[in-house]
């Protein structure tokens, strides 16, 4: 099932990626799905700053791969954040040794992940943002497997709550 939220400015989608930060655990995967300049490292920078990411996080997309340290559920985790835009070939995902980051101990953030998909665990999250430009954003969370459905929901209505009080 996919959820969709509205997103207006890069600072709503920022704020998205923060709400959703506290249901993630460790050892979770997820897909940043759309188009140049849709604003997929704006959530992904949102996720840090959830996760207690202090570091200025700035877009990989020349160095692939930047790690974070940070918390999750109370515990030290490794933020991993991948742009995989420049690969050119599946084997180079092997190359590049995105596989080693999903472990028990890392949340894994892909932008483009296209390429990667058949390395990609099933059980992850994808995120796609739909929209670019000074338009508004759709962002559409679809949960392959596991108990992402339980997360999102939770996560909509907490921010319902949230809107519904002030
Ligand atoms: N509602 C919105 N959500 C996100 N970004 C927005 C929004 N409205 C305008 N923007 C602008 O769109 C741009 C999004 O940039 P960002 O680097 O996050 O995109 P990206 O998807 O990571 O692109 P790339 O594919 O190049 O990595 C920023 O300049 C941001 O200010
Ligand atoms: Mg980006």
């Amino acid at each position: 099932m996919d959820y969709k939220v509205t997103s207006v400015t890069a600072e709503q989608t920022r704020n998205w990626g923060k709400y959703l930060a506290a249901y993630l655990l460790p050892g979770d995967v997820l897909a940043l799905i759309g188009d140049l300049g849709a604003g997929k490292t704006a959530f992904a920078q949102g996720i840090g700053e959830g996760l207690g990411v202090t570091r200025p996080m700035a877009s990989p997309t020349f160095t692939l791969i930047h790690e974070y340290e940070g918390q999750c559920q109370g515990t030290e985790i490794h933020l991993v954040h991948m742009d995989l835009y420049r690969l050119q070939h599946p084997h180079e995902v092997e190359v590049i040794g995105v596989e080693e980051s999903f472990s028990g101990d890392s949340i894994c953030l892909i932008e483009w992940p296209e390429i990667a998909e058949d390395y990609l665990p099933e059980n992850r999250l994808d995120v796609e943002i739909l929209g670019s430009g000074e338009q508004p954003r759709e962002i559409v969370f679809h949960g392959n497997e596991g108990n992402w459905e339980q997360r999102i929901t939770a996560m909509i209505h907490s921010k319902e709550e949230k809107l519904g009080g002030s």
